[in-house]
């Protein structure tokens, strides 16, 4: 660990660094959970799967920083580091996901500070998903720290191609061969129209129970 600080108690401050992004972590995925049970109780349906929390492994850190140029410094990390805390939220359909990112944007007391819409606007390579930074307030005994969690909502469809594409990634360290990367671009094009299937045949099967209803 190569982390330094300016008063050199660097371990200490990291261990603490450490407390708050696991706090705000678990703070963002239980509001999340009450959403969910809330969003069950009133329409009876789930938008959210499952969940994924983690937390950013110190290498991973350090080479993040590297690779923007930064020192090793616990400031540099809280200031440009902004998925050291990462939820993966995984739903069903694309409607989904805007649900969720309209329902976390109106918590009082998180501060959204950036989203990336990568369904609407896909990378190159294929990758689809939401992305949110938001910034919640950890209370500590003394003080409070803003603390900024990265939010990436996907379906599982979108989460299972991201998954392989990831291992591909990491496999060939970034250069996969081009007929590789062609093809991941192909199963993001089957996974999309998936998506969208299965989204409106689940639409379908909702207006026939409401019809029935009416019907009844
Ligand atoms: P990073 O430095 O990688 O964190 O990217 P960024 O700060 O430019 O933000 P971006 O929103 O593009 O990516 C954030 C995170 O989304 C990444 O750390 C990955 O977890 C995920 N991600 C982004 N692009 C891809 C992709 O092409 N494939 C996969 N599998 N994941 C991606
Ligand atoms: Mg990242």
């Amino acid at each position: 660990m190569e982390f330094k600080t300016e008063n050199g108690d660097g371990i200490d401050s990291w261990r603490e660094v450490t407390l708050v992004y696991n706090s705000a972590l678990r703070q963002v995925e239980t509001k999340l959970e009450i959403l969910n049970d809330e969003f069950q109780h009133v329409h009876q349906y789930n938008p959210i799967e499952h969940i994924k929390a983690r937390i950013k492994t110190p290498e991973s850190i350090v080479k993040k920083l590297k690779r923007h140029g930064y020192e090793s410094t616990i400031e540099n990390m809280v200031k440009y580091v902004n998925d050291i805390a990462g939820i993966r939220v995984i739903c069903s359909f694309t409607s989904d996901i805007y649900r969720i990112a309209d329902m976390i944007g109106e918590q009082k007391d998180i501060k959204v500070m950036g989203v990336k819409d990568y369904i609407t606007f896909p990378k190159a390579s294929g990758y689809k998903s939401y992305h949110m930074i938001v910034s919640i307030p950890v209370y500590l005994s003394d003080r409070i720290v803003d603390t900024k969690v990265e939010i990436q909502i996907r379906t599982v469809a979108m989460d299972f191609w991201a998954s392989l594409e990831h291992k591909i990634h990491y496999k060939f360290e970034g250069d996969a061969p081009e007929y590789i990367r062609n093809e991941l671009v192909e199963c993001a094009k089957m996974v999309s129209d998936l998506d969208a299937r299965m989204l409106s045949l689940n639409e379908e099967i909702l207006s026939i129970g409401r019809t029935q209803e009416e019907g009844a």
